[in-house]
C-alpha cells in the first residue's frame, strides 16, 4: 500500500502537484501496489494549485477527504473509490460501530454546505502568508515563507528562549491557540474564524510573549 498525503500536514501544509501524484501512483500501481490518498486537506491543495480536485484525486485507488477542517463542517469526511472497496469499507465501518450513527443526515447536511466553501480557502492561505511575514519579524522566530503554501505556518521558536511547551500556554492565556509540532516548532493554522483583523493581533501576542511582556488582548 502506498499512502500519499495532500496537503502534507507535518511538512507544513505543502502541496503535491497532479504530475507528481500521477507519477508516484502509476509507479506503485505498475507493481500491483494499491494507492490511497489521504486528502484530509485536498481542497487546500486544489485551491493553492488552482487545479480541479478531480485532477489531484483521480490517480489514487481510494481518496479520503475531510469536510471539517478548512471546509468548516462540524464533522465528517468522504471516502471515494471503486464500488467494491466502498462496500468493504461500509462493512468495516459497521464492525467498528460506525454504521449506527443516528440522525446522520444532520452532519451530512453540513457536509453538503462544506462542499460549497472550497473557494474560501484562498483567504486562509493569504492570511497564513501574512501571519508568516509578521511572525518572521519577531526576534528569535524562524520560518521559511516559501513553505507557506496553504493554511499552515510552521515556526521554529527554539531561539526565542521559550520552548513550544512553555510558549503555547502563554499564548493560549491570551487567546492565541497553536499546536506543538515537535521540540522546536509550533504550528499555527488559519481558518474561517480567523479574519484579516485577527492575524496582526495574533502576531502581536506572539511578539509580546517572546519579548517577555504579555498584555491581555
Ligand atoms: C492528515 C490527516 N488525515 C486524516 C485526518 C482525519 O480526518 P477526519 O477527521 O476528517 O476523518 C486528519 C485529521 O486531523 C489529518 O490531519
Amino acid at each position: 500500500l502506498l499512502v500519499l498525503e495532500n496537503t502534507h500536514t507535518r511538512a507544513g501544509g505543502t502541496v503535491l502537484t497532479p504530475a507528481l501524484t500521477k507519477a508516484l501512483a502509476s509507479a506503485a500501481q505498475r507493481h500491483g501496489t494499491y494507492v490511497h490518498l489521504d486528502g484530509a486537506r485536498l481542497a487546500n491543495a486544489a485551491v493553492a494549485l488552482d487545479v480541479p480536485l478531480r485532477e489531484l484525486a483521480s490517480p489514487a485507488n481510494t481518496v479520503s477527504f475531510s469536510l471539517n477542517k478548512g471546509l468548516c463542517a462540524p464533522m465528517g469526511s468522504i471516502l471515494a473509490g471503486q464500488a467494491k472497496v466502498i462496500e468493504l469499507a461500509r462493512k468495516t465501518l459497521s464492525r467498528l460501530g460506525g454504521a449506527s450513527i443516528h440522525k446522520a443526515g444532520i452532519p451530512a447536511a453540513a457536509g453538503l454546505l462544506a462542499l460549497e466553501l472550497v473557494d474560501r480557502l484562498a483567504d486562509d492561505h493569504r492570511r497564513a502568508r501574512k501571519l508568516g511575514s509578521l511572525l518572521q519579524q519577531i526576534e528569535g522566530v524562524r520560518l521559511d515563507p516559501e513553505r507557506i503554501e496553504t493554511n499552515i505556518v510552521l515556526v521554529d521558536v527554539s531561539r526565542t528562549g521559550l520552548l513550544p511547551d512553555e510558549l503555547l500556554p502563554l499564548l493560549a492565556e491570551r487567546g492565541v491557540l497553536a499546536l506543538e509540532r515537535d521540540t522546536n516548532r509550533v504550528r499555527f493554522v488559519t481558518h474561517r474564524l480567523i479574519g484579516d483583523a485577527e492575524v496582526p493581533k495574533a502576531a502581536e501576542v506572539v511578539a509580546a510573549v517572546v519579548a517577555g511582556y504579555a498584555p491581555e488582548v
